[in-house]
């Protein structure tokens, strides 16, 4: 296809903008059923003990009541732990949070279901709980499983001893980084049936339907087969509906299945924040040794994460945090140890980067640290380390292409004007700079390899308009807009012929979870696959019909032409002869990363098959007589390999940015004896619009060879790199190393008073 025609870095609208704007498309708390009975928790307010007992007569005399569920009536395993076997569906025996669910009581409305669940008398004799990392790794007893080491992750790379004996300077730091909340917008909402032949369906918003249908099948004993699960519009995720609707959808379909009624839950805020999953909070200790030139020599890095009651997605946090521990630069002796341990803590799991952004303060702030105690530019030293073609990653990933690392920061220096920058700083305010410069390995990397598959299924009607399904979601990012325009540019036609539809697990394969910014990657390669089978049965048709040899046919923005004659023909004509033809007109598209040679034990080789690169600067203005920190402007530049939307990779970049301003700043998490204060937008303070600054966005594109037309992940590249950044640039303007976020105020009054 010649490169005019091409659909691909335009700025196609989003598909969906209007019906959202407009209000017309229905959420999940928007849809009504007939018959529908309405559900809610019953959960542990004790964070840690022994369950004896559950009283339901206070409410069962309630017109309202309807009934109530408890682990006794699940007629499979009371099991739905995602990676690891240790999480009941619902407590039976211990109960480990405040939010650790023990029943599902269900009502006429939701009102009454919600108020009728608060006075079910859940009897638990307490134990003493286990809250910090560092209590629950010292415990010798009082384990919340079997050990309170939930997982763990290693690199282990060269000669340690030898390196640190040959360095000019050993550098030691110590960071933490807190919980994040994921505050979607739209709470955990889903609704669950029986269909007439025993089966289940549920619509939820969700964001990985395939986890759902297991989990349903697991609890329940029926067939995957006898499961659909179809995705609703979904206000927003960000890793925290990877899981967690595993737990809600089965509960409600366990309601459904005995009461043989739609059973609706949607969590109220209060409750989806003290039930849900965090961001895990990290311990990050890193002692580094470095040559007079400024040359990373050796590097001992301990990870270590508060996994909270269950594991949940705990063992990918501390594989990539593992793996990305010191950044995108060139160290040839390392050895990181990344764990997770389990606390009487909401659980964490997965949030935008899988501990990247934890790992990248951790890395970032070192550099910068580094790089102030050998009196070094933090961008020249940064230069110098610098992962480029044919060097190696820190687990020793040889690279051989797309590694847009050193363009993201010399376009982002270059932006700022990095050279000439000026603080100007007086009695009250200092101005500061900061850079942060990242590395995300794409898609499920080696720990999740077997798994790193997805599909898609195009389907040609007989009047030209195409559908698409694809097996990984919607989820406020933008993937059907880029779906649409990646099928439209595979195929030759306009985009305004094809309709992007709902994931929904009856019409695709098992495309896993919608994750780790897989979705351009995954199903942009998995369209191409579809294409390249169904191209060839359109432009044998268009020959046999147009009369001419296959070669002279060229399908573009819908028209069919070939050159032998001049004739065109409309794609609907082809579309409608395919039919008449008896042609295929389905095709099914599927793609799976490549192999990885990588040691899992040493954690030594191809963590991942390829890698987005960013760059990050802050420049920040602190108040240091309120101690606020204002972002006045942030650069961003991404190696996105190729922008297939540039307006959508913008608003992710936006987007991200100021998820990561949130975390560096206002988000301030707070729990006291297991339940969580800030369970609300009073006390949990997400940036605003006048919080986020001005953010420039800079795409650098080096293609990627595997990736659809070069592209590579963008959806966690956008945070990972943000709170580093404005960590280093409060650094830079107090002179004061800052070693832990959210920087509030009275930490900047204590740097000043110091
Ligand atoms: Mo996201 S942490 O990849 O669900």
């Amino acid at each position: 296809m010649s490169k005019s025609t091409s659909v691909l870095g335009t700025r196609l609208k989003r598909v969906d903008a209007k019906g959202k704007i407009r209000g017309e498309i229905k959420f999940l708390s928007d849809i009504q059923e007939a018959d529908m009975r309405h559900a809610a928790p019953v959960f542990s307010q004790v964070a840690y003990g022994k369950l004896l007992g559950i009283d339901t007569r206070a409410v069962e005399n309630d017109p309202d009541y309807i009934a109530f569920f408890s682990a006794r009536d699940i007629p499979g395993e009371n099991q739905v732990g995602v990676i690891l076997e240790d999480q009941p569906l619902m407590a039976d025996d211990v109960v480990r949070y405040v939010g650790d669910s023990v029943g599902i009581l269900i009502a006429k409305t939701a009102e009454s279901a919600q108020r009728l669940s608060r006075l079910v008398l859940v009897n638990i004799e307490p134990v003493p709980p286990l809250f910090s990392i560092n209590e629950s790794r010292d415990a010798t007893d009082n384990f919340l499983h079997e050990t309170n080491l939930a997982c763990q992750h290693q690199v282990k790379r060269g000669d340690l001893d030898k390196a640190f004996a040959e360095a000019d300077h050993i550098i030691e730091a110590q960071f933490e980084t807190p919980f994040q909340e994921h505050y979607y917008l739209e709470p955990q909402a889903c609704i669950a049936q029986v269909t007439p032949e025993g089966g289940i369906e549920i619509l939820g918003s969700i964001q990985c339907p395939f986890y759902v249908q297991k989990a349903v099948s697991k609890a329940l004993a029926i067939p995957f087969s006898k499961i659909r699960v179809e995705q609703s519009p979904t206000g927003g995720a960000f890793g925290g509906k990877e899981d967690i609707p595993s737990e809600t959808c089965t509960r409600a379909a366990l309601a459904a299945l005995i009461l043989k009624r739609p059973i609706k839950m949607v969590y109220d805020r209060a409750t989806d924040i003290q039930l849900t999953s965090k961001r895990h909070p990290f311990q990050m200790h890193y002692k580094v040794g470095v040559s007079k030139s400024g040359k990373l020599l050796a590097a001992e890095i301990k990870l270590e994460e508060n996994a909270g009651a269950y594991a949940t997605l705990s063992s990918v946090v501390s594989y990539r945090s593992a793996m990305q521990a010191l950044g995108p630069y060139v160290i040839d002796n390392i050895s990181v140890e990344s764990k997770s341990y389990y606390t009487n803590l909401p659980p964490t799991g997965a949030f935008r980067g899988f501990g990247s952004p934890q790992a990248a303060f951790g890395h970032e702030r070192m550099m910068d640290v580094i790089a102030t105690q050998l009196n070094m530019d933090p961008i020249e030293f940064r230069l110098q380390n610098i992962v480029r073609v044919d060097t190696q990653t820190l687990t020793g990933h040889h690279l051989i292409s797309s590694v847009g690392a050193e363009e993201t920061l010399k376009t982002a220096a270059d932006a700022c004007d990095w050279t000439n920058r000026e603080s100007i700083n007086n009695a009250r305010w200092k101005t500061g700079y900061g850079v942060s410069l990242i590395h995300y390995g794409n898609c499920l990397g080696a720990a999740g390899w077997f798994m790193d598959g997805s599909g898609v299924k195009i389907k040609l009607h007989r009047d030209g308009s195409i559908s698409v399904a694809f097996g990984l979601i919607e989820m406020g990012q933008g993937a059907l807009t880029v779906v649409q325009q990646m099928t439209a540019e595979a195929l030759g036609v306009e985009p305004s012929r094809i309709t992007v539809l709902p994931t929904d697990t009856d019409q695709v394969p098992d495309s896993g979870p919608a994750v780790a910014s897989r979705n351009v990657v995954m199903t942009g390669n998995a369209i191409r696959d579809a294409a390249s089978k169904l191209l060839p049965i359109l432009n044998e048709a268009a020959a046999e019909l147009m009369q001419c040899d296959l070669k002279e046919i060229t399908i573009e923005q819908g028209e069919v032409s070939n050159i032998r004659n001049n004739e065109t023909l409309s794609f609907a004509e082809l579309s409608n002869y395919l039919y008449l033809s008896n042609r295929p007109m389905d095709v099914l598209g599927w793609w799976h990363v490549p192999e990885l040679d990588y040691d899992a034990a040493s954690g030594v080789g191809e963590a991942y098959f390829t890698y987005s690169y960013a760059t990050h600067i802050a420049r920040v203005k602190v108040d240091t007589l309120t101690g606020q920190v204002k972002v006045d402007k942030l650069w961003a530049s991404h190696d996105v390999g190729r922008a297939i939307n540039p307006a959508g990779l913008e608003a992710q970049i936006e987007g991200g940015t100021a998820q990561g301003i949130g975390w560096a700043l206002t988000e301030d998490f707070k729990v006291d004896e297991g339940k969580v204060l800030t369970d609300n937008l009073t006390t949990y303070l997400l940036p605003t619009a006048l919080d986020v600054g001005e953010i420039e966005s800079i795409l650098v594109e080096d293609p990627e060879p595997e990736g659809p037309w070069g592209a590579k992940g963008i959806g966690e590249p956008a945070i990972i790199p943000t709170a580093a950044a404005i960590a280093n640039a409060v650094s830079n303007a107090m002179g004061k190393s800052v070693t832990h976020i959210p920087i509030r105020p009275e930490h900047i009054l204590d740097m000043v008073g110091e």
